[in-house]
């Protein structure tokens, strides 16, 4: 059976009503597919991670309709946080911000603190709005993939990732490809000053100039023991293919670079994106593409510079540790 139904209204409502009722709906943002669910129902969520098979001390983002349901879960925000999510929300950012008794253990993985974000995705704000309007406080949704797996930007990908282990009332809104193609940029606002744990859309440079000061990429592993950010995990993001960000590629093996590096001979091109931009945006593609054509190794050029370019990188170098 099929799972997806377009992002109609009477679609759009339905799903509202079924996050309710504790189901689950895949829902479209402008970074990659969530597996939402009522962020309060503590079943609900524990089928979330069932679904996609993720250890359940890795904590899920709250998605919320606007920066007004804020005070609901965070607590002691400081001045830095209120004003990167009154610049860069609705849109890819998520804050990691002290929880109120609200967020429970089984949200934020036993910690004292909690991630929420405001998509700026329009199909993905109207299900928040009809959910909230319904008395829903907050929609976790981790990316709509099984654990480590690639990020969904297709409803389509979220089908062929979890429809084995969806359930009948479940469901999968299409809204379309989605427009930035990488996860959201995650910063702790938990400590005097605002730390980037993954690197997305919103730059390390977007938030530098907001607030004025320097500040640290922070994506080794060196923190994790402290604060548990996705992705921090070195094998994540990984398509079957085994992943090559150095090296010759030989006949029949995948490659992706910039439309301006012309490709080596006998190689499957899966990706020629014009700008770093488009390259965040068809990466993920890229990579189950390569997988559907069940190649064996994926040479990767990556962009360089800073900006998206950073995020990109993240993901490769993740993408490419041996699994
Ligand atoms: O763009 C995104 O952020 C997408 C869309 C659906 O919004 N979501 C997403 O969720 O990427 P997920 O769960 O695949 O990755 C988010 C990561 C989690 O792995 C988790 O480790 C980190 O964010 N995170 C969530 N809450 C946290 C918290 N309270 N403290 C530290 N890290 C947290
Ligand atoms: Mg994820």
């Amino acid at each position: 059976m099929s799972f997806i139904l377009a992002c109609t209204d009477d679609a759009i409502k339905a799903a509202a009503t079924s996050l309710i009722r504790g189901k689950l709906v895949a829902f479209p943002t402008e970074t990659v597919y969530g597996l939402g669910a009522d962020a309060t129902n503590k079943d609900a969520i524990t089928r979330i991670y069932r679904v996609k098979s993720r250890p359940i001390d890795h904590p899920l983002i709250v998605h919320i309709s606007s920066i007004d349901f804020l005070n609901k879960w965070a607590r002691d925000i400081p001045e830095f946080a209120l004003k990167l999510a009154q610049t860069f929300w609705p849109g890819p950012m998520t804050l990691i911000l002290p929880r109120t008794d609200l967020a429970k253990d089984f949200i934020t993985g036993n910690q004292d603190n909690v991630g929420i974000r405001v998509p700026s995705n329009t199909d993905a704000l109207r299900l928040l709005k009809e959910f909230e309007s319904r008395g829903g406080l907050g929609v976790a949704a981790p990316s709509a993939n099984r654990f480590g797996a690639v990020s969904p930007t297709t409803a389509i990908a979220v089908e062929i990732e979890l429809a084995n282990f969806l359930s009948k009332e479940d469901q999968i809104l299409d809204g379309g490809f989605c427009s930035v193609g990488v996860e959201s940029t995650i910063i702790n606002c938990t400590q005097e000053k605002a730390s980037i744990l993954r690197p997305g859309a919103i730059t390390m440079e977007m938030v530098e100039e907001i607030l004025g000061t320097s500040l640290n990429l922070n994506t080794s592993n060196s923190n994790v023991s402290r604060i548990k950010a996705a992705g921090m995990l070195e094998y994540h993001y990984a398509p079957n293919a085994k992943i090559f960000l150095e090296g010759t590629p030989t006949i029949g093996d995948g490659f992706i670079a910039l439309d301006s590096v012309t490709s080596p001979m006998g190689v499957v091109r899966l990706a020629a994106p014009k700008t770093n931009k488009e390259y965040a945006q068809v990466l993920y593609q890229a990579f189950r593409l390569a997988d559907t054509k069940g190649l064996e190794r994926v040479f990767v050029i990556p962009p360089t510079g800073a900006g998206i370019a950073v995020a990109i990188n993240d993901r490769l170098r993740k993408s490419a540790s041996t699994k």
